[in-house]
């Protein structure tokens, strides 16, 4: 874009100029990136999208980012250079040392790490190998390995996980963001950037932001937002609609841009049971610090008001009772103490890693379907249609259905907001109901 208003504006200035443009861009250019260019006009997607970018304009060529020194593990011989395809945070942080140390400590850079999860026995030994490299992987990262002549190994790599283990040793891959070649902020400010991982049954922040107010604002007036802006600031730059980096990474006038996703989080809602993050109110306080451009005091505490309610509500009625229900029958030799052998492991885990997610990311960020119909609602029709019938069914099995008379007696009758479930809805309330269906509709409840 920005190439072809220089040329064009050369153009207007006639006949001279265009040799110019040549020799102005080519000074820039080192002699070896001229020397890789020889041959790879061959892949004009390369280069045409590197001339589009800033590096370009900057002068910073194949060679400034593709060299290698002959020790690294990685680095191959190519037509007398020597090269690595890997171009790793670590060689991005020579010119970029901020962002890399900033991503570097960051939950993205960590996010290659989850062999030794729940999530990875389901994805390694309930799925397999192969599964978790087109799955599991392309959003985590690979480490990625190296065979003996330098090459990638091709079981590892292609791969752009947000947290792959590089061959130098450095976490992460900027191009997971900054798609290559164009290496360009404006890409990464949008949503879609973000969607190729932040969406589906576990995490679907994507889908929670497009039904929010937010994405219906982004899609009317993505035009006006001027996202090539250098800084990008909400309330100076543009007015209409924040965007998921807007929220979590851009700067403010009070705060730089971070690639530390997590400074402005004072939830982990991702986990079985949400706890605050370390240094919660200061997070908070940052979140709250990009709202201020476009809402006032008492709105966005009122946002959170409802946010900590829902977070306190969905551990307290839901959450932990059914992990201490899980945890009891297994103690008491109901369950085995393997995951996912028994039907109300999967139970527990959807009811979490599923429904539950679902429920707080889609109050954290105004998807209001997701925090009720695909949220709540699915956690409570799991919770009593699925764990408490199958949990009955296994004290019966194993010969104790006192064991399962003493769990009633304590989550269930033992607690007000679950006494329906024995007791049945309270009269009045049913009472109430009547009357209202009946002034609205004239109609009577069956
Ligand atoms: C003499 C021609 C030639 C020169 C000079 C050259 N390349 Fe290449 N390069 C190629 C060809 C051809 C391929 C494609 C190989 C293939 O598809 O198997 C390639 C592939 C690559 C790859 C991808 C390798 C892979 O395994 O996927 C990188 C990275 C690369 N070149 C970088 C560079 C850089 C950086 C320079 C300059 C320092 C350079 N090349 C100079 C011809 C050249
Ligand atoms: C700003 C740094 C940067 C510059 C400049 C750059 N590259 Fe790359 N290149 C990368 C990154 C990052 C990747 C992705 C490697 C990975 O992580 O998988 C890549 C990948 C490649 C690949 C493999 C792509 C594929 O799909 O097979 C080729 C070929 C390549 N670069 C050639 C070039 C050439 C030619 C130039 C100059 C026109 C160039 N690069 C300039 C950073 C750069
Ligand atoms: C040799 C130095 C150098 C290296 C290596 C380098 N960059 Fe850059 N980069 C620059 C310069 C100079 C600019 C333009 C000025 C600026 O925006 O900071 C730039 C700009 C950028 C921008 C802003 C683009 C925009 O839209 O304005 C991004 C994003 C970026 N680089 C990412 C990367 C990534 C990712 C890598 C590694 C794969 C990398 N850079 C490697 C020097 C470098
Ligand atoms: C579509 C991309 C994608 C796929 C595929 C995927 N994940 Fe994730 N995973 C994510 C995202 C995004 C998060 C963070 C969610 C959040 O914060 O709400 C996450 C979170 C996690 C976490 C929690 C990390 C923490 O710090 O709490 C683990 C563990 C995990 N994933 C493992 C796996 C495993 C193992 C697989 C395959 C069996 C897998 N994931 C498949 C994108 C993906
Ligand atoms: C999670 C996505 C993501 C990843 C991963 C990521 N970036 Fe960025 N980056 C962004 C976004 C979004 C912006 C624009 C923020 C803003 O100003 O609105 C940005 C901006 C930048 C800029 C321009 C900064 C400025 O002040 O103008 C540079 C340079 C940059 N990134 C380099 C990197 C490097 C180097 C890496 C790898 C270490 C990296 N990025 C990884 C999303 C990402
Ligand atoms: C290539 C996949 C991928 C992309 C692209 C990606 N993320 Fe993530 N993100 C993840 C995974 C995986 C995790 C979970 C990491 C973990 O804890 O192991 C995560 C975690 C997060 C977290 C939680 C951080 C914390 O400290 O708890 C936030 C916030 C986040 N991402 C925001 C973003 C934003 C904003 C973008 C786009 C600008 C983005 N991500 C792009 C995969 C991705
Ligand atoms: C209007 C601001 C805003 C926008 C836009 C936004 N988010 Fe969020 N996001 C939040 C808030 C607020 C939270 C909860 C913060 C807390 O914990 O205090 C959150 C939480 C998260 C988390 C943490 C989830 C966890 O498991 O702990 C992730 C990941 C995330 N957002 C990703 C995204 C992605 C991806 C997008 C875009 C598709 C996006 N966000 C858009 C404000 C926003
Ligand atoms: C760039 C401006 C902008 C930023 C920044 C912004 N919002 Fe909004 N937000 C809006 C606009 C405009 C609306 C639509 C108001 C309406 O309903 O007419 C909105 C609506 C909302 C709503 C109402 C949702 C609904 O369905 O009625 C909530 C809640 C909200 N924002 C929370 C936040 C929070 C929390 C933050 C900061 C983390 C934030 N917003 C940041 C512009 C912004």
């Amino acid at each position: 874009m920005k190439k072809a208003l220089f040329i064009a504006s050369c153009l207007a200035a006639l006949l001279m100029c265009s040799a110019g443009v040549v020799s102005a861009a080519t000074e820039r250019l080192s002699p070896e990136t001229a020397q890789c260019l020889t041959c790879h006009e061959e892949m004009p997607g390369v280069v045409r999208q590197w001339e589009d970018s800033a590096h370009w304009s900057a002068g910073v060529g194949c060679y400034e980012c593709h060299q290698a020194n002959a020790g690294d593990a990685d680095a191959v011989d190519h037509y007398g250079f020597t090269v690595a395809v890997i171009v790793s945070p670590r060689d991005c942080a020579q010119c970029h040392p901020n962002e890399s140390a900033e991503q570097e400590g960051s939950h993205h850079a960590k996010a290659g790490d989850i062999l030794n999860t729940k999530d990875g026995l389901l994805g390694q030994t309930i799925g397999g190998e192969p599964a978790v490299a087109v799955g599991c992987r392309q959003c985590h990262g690979s480490i990625v390995k190296v065979n003996a002549d330098g090459t990638l190994d091709p079981a590892t790599w292609p791969n752009t996980g947000i947290g792959r283990v590089n061959p130098d040793g450095s976490k992460g891959t900027c191009s997971a963001c900054h798609t290559r070649h164009r290496f360009s902020k404006e890409q990464a400010r949008q949503p879609e950037t973000c969607g190729k991982c932040h969406l589906g049954p576990d995490h679907p922040q994507k889908e929670v932001y497009e039904e929010s107010k937010h994405g219906i604002l982004y899609r009317a007036f993505k035009d006006e937002l001027n996202m090539d802006q250098p800084k990008w600031i909400a309330g100076q730059d543009y007015f209409d609609a924040p965007t998921c980096a807007t929220c979590h990474m851009s700067a403010t006038p009070n705060q730089d841009v971070t690639h530390d996703v997590g400074t402005r989080l004072s939830w982990n809602l991702r986990a079985p049971i949400s706890k605050r993050t370390a240094d919660w109110e200061q997070k908070l306080a940052d979140m709250q610090d990009v709202c201020v451009a476009c809402h006032g005091t008492p709105f966005i505490e009122g946002f959170y008001l409802q946010l900590d309610a829902f977070v306190g509500f969905y551990n307290n009625k839901f959450a932990i009772p059914a992990k201490e229900i899980r945890e009891l029958l297994m103690e008491e030799g109901v369950l085995t103490k393997r995951d996912f052998d028994d039907k109300i492991d999967w139970i527990y885990w959807e009811l979490w890693h599923h429904e539950g997610r679902r429920a707080r990311h889609g109050a954290a960020m105004s998807g209001p379907d997701y925090a009720w119909w695909h949220g709540i609602y699915d956690v409570a029709k799991a919770f009593y249609t699925h764990l408490l019938p199958e949990a009955k069914e296994a004290c019966e099995k194993a010969g104790k259905p006192e064991l399962y008379e003493q769990i009633v007696a304590k989550y269930i009758d033992g607690r007000p907001e679950h006494q329906w479930y024995t007791k049945g809805f309270d009269p009045k309330q049913l009472e109430e109901i009547k009357k209202y269906y009946q002034e609205r509709y004239q109609q009577d409840v069956k």
